[in-house]
C-alpha cells in the first residue's frame, strides 16, 4: 500500500550541506518528498517528540543534540514507504549500517545518526501530525 512517514534529517547532517545528499538517497530508493521545511527545533517540541525515550540515559543528550542547530522535517510517500524509509536509512549504529544506507554513508555516531523515521504506522501519523498541516502536504 502507499504510505507516508515521517523523516527528520538532524543536525549533523544539515551542518555539513547534507540535506540534498540525503534526498538524493530517498528519492532514488523511489519515495516521494511530499512536505519539507527546515526548522530550529524549541526543547519543547524535542522532549515531546522523544517522550518514548524520556527514561532512557540518553534522553537528555538526545534533546540537546536534536536543538543544536537546524533540522529539516520531512513526509515520504511510497509504496511501503514506513518499512522501505527504515531500509534506507540503514541501522540506529552506523558502524552496524549496510552499505549503500544514508547512515553508512553519512552518520557520526548513533547519537549523531544523520536521520529519524518513523517505526510504524501509528507512529507515522502521530509524528507527521506533530509538524505539518494537512495542507502542507502535498502528494
Ligand atoms: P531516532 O531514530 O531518532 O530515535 C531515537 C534516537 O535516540 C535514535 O535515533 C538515536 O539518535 C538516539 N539514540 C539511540 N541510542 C542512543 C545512545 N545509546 N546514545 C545516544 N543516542 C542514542
Amino acid at each position: 500500500a502507499i504510505e507516508r512517514t515521517f523523516s527528520i534529517i538532524k543536525p549533523d547532517a544539515t551542518e555539513r550541506n547534507l540535506t540534498g545528499a540525503v534526498n538524493a538517497v530517498i528519492e532514488k530508493a523511489g519515495l516521494r518528498v511530499v512536505a519539507q521545511k527546515r526548522i530550529q527545533m524549541t526543547r519543547g517540541q524535542a522532549e515531546t517528540f522523544y517522550a518514548v525515550h524520556k527514561a532512557r540515559p540518553f534522553f537528555g543528550e538526545l534533546v540537546d543534540f536534536m536543538t543544536s542547530g537546524p533540522v529539516v522535517v520531512q513526509v515520504l510517500e511510497g509504496e511501503g514507504a514506513i518499512l522501505k524509509y527504515r531500509d534506507v536509512m540503514g541501522a540506529t549504529d552506523p558502524s552496524k549500517a549496510a552499505e549503500g544506507t544514508i547512515r553508512k554513508l553519512y552518520a557520526k555516531s548513533i547519537g549523531e545518526n544523520s536521520v529519524h523515521g518513523s517505526d510504524a504506522p501509528e507512529t507515522a501519523v502521530i509524528e507527521i501530525a506533530q509538524f505539518f498541516a494537512g495542507n502542507e502536504i502535498v502528494g
